[in-house]
């Protein structure tokens, strides 16, 4: 089966690399040149654990092909994967400009008798958009299918390789059986493939994203009175996630969900209810919530250094999450420009993502070469990416280097006695009822 991608991204690029390291011949297109002249020699756009190798090796041994020439990429698959970004659009709703453009390229030039899977993650009713701009121009007989991803930025190659499901919608018998045979090597240790109507599957993947949104909005808002009443939200965490119901993950609170699917995702779904007259309430209220959770670093930061015009702000982390440069509605962006337009100014570290702050903010801030050189001369130190090297860092070292021993721990990755014991005046999330 020969399968083309369509839109290199995070989605895409994961997808076509996986699928051609099962032995499939995929072809990535993608209208980004940089990217695809890039990617022709290896070099990745995006920084993904693992991603790199598989890459390389698929196109050393002629399995994976990256192209700009959309036409000729189409004309020889059997089955296409649309992964274009469906970015929000002013109203919040997702933008399926990208989407309908590549439908109305495939109606054109298919050659064959196609299965066209959505991967994107888009509203209900899409994949039927998709037929109906396929269906002016077509020649051929094809199939719709719909197949959310629900890889995380960071952990996108094992997530894909060893999914713990796979949903599939499908309307057609055809459909289902090529979708079952690509995706057999993935499932071999008895994870489920989900087959269901095309609609359902489209919401699946909006339901999911808005549960893990709103457990983290939920535990942020938990800390945030955990704070106030006296109480540790670590323990609060442990006691609620060793039940069975509930379950440990994502329950972490933190400076706010980021990245380029939780906030775009839930504005999306709440702005489909809102058309739909079935309002989502709570999921509004998550939105909410994580807005005033992305502020509350900086709150922190001037209770314990008051004003902070003409102050030097180290900051550790800039990336959304651990393990990936993405930086799309990262929380260092909104204390960034917070701690800017208060007069203070910002010097930033992160293990991959400097790269990435660089292009979007440009000289407004500093850039530091290793965690420690942000702190000499710094008054404080703000942690908003929990990379695992800031989880053990040497404290002697850090009060050295700072001005004066003030830290906002975003992440609660230290020991809240043992740092005012070291002589710090810390902060962190929903634990200071424990000093
Ligand atoms: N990033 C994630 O973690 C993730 C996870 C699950 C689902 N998704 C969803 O997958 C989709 C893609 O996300 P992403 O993060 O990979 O996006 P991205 O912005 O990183 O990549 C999209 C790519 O599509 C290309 N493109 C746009 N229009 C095109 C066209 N007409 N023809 C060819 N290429 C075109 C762009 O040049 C870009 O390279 C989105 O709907 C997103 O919500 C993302």
């Amino acid at each position: 089966m020969n399968i083309t991608v369509i839109g290199t991204g995070y989605v895409g690029l994961v997808v076509g690399a996986c699928l051609a390291e099962t032995g499939n011949p995929v072809v990535c297109a993608d209208l980004d040149q940089n990217k695809i002249e890039g990617l022709q020699r290896n070099i990745l756009p995006i920084y993904e654990p693992g991603l790199d190798d598989f890459v390389e090796r698929n196109q050393g041994q002629g399995r994976l092909k990256f192209t700009t020439d959309v036409p000729a990429a189409i004309g020889s698959a059997d089955v296409i994967f649309i992964a274009v970004g469906t970015p929000p659009d002013e109203d919040g709703s997702a933008d399926l400009r990208h989407v309908i453009d590549v439908a109305d390229q495939i109606g054109k030039h298919m050659r064959r008798e196609l299965v066209i899977v959505t991967k994107s993650t888009v509203p209900v009713g899409t994949a039927a958009k998709v037929a109906a701009a396929v269906g002016v121009h077509a020649t051929r007989p094809f199939h719709m299918c719909s197949n959310p991803e629900f890889l995380k930025e960071g952990a996108a190659i094992d997530d894909f390789m060893k999914p713990d499901r796979v949903v599939i919608g499908v309307d057609s018998d055809h459909a289902r059986s090529v979708m079952a045979e690509l995706y057999a090597p993935f499932v071999r240790t008895g994870k489920p493939i989900i087959f269901m109507d095309i609609p359902s599957a489209e919401m699946t993947k909006y339901a999911a994203n808005a549960m893990l949104a709103t457990r983290i909005s939920f535990m942020n808002e938990i800390a945030n009175l955990c704070e106030r009443v006296g109480a540790d939200v670590d323990n609060v965490r442990k006691g609620i996630g060793s039940d069975g119901r509930i379950g440990p993950a994502f329950l972490f609170p933190g400076p706010g969900y980021g990245g380029s699917c939780f906030p775009k995702d839930v504005k999306a779904l709440v702005r489909t209810a809102s058309e739909c007259g079935v309002p989502l309430r709570v999921l509004e209220s998550v939105e909410e919530a994580n807005e005033a959770q992305k502020r509350r670093l900086f709150g922190k930061l001037r209770a314990l250094l008051g004003d902070v015009r003409g102050h030097r702000i180290a900051i550790w982390g800039l990336a959304f999450k651990p393990n990936t440069d993405d930086m799309r509605e990262a929380a260092s962006l909104v204390l960034i420009d917070e701690l800017l337009a208060s007069g203070a100014s910002v010097v930033a570290h992160d293990p991959v993502a400097m790269h990435e702050t660089r292009r979007r903010l440009g000289d407004r801030i500093e850039y530091a070469k290793g965690s420690y050189d942000a702190l000499t001369g710094a008054d404080a130190l703000v942690i908003v990416t929990d990379w695992n090297e800031y989880r053990h860092p040497d404290f002697g070292r850090i009060k050295q280097a700072l001005k004066t021993p003030v830290i906002v721990d975003g992440r609660n990755l230290y020991d809240t006695r043992k740092m005012h014991g070291l002589g710090f005046r810390y902060a962190s999330i929903g634990r200071e009822g424990r000093t």
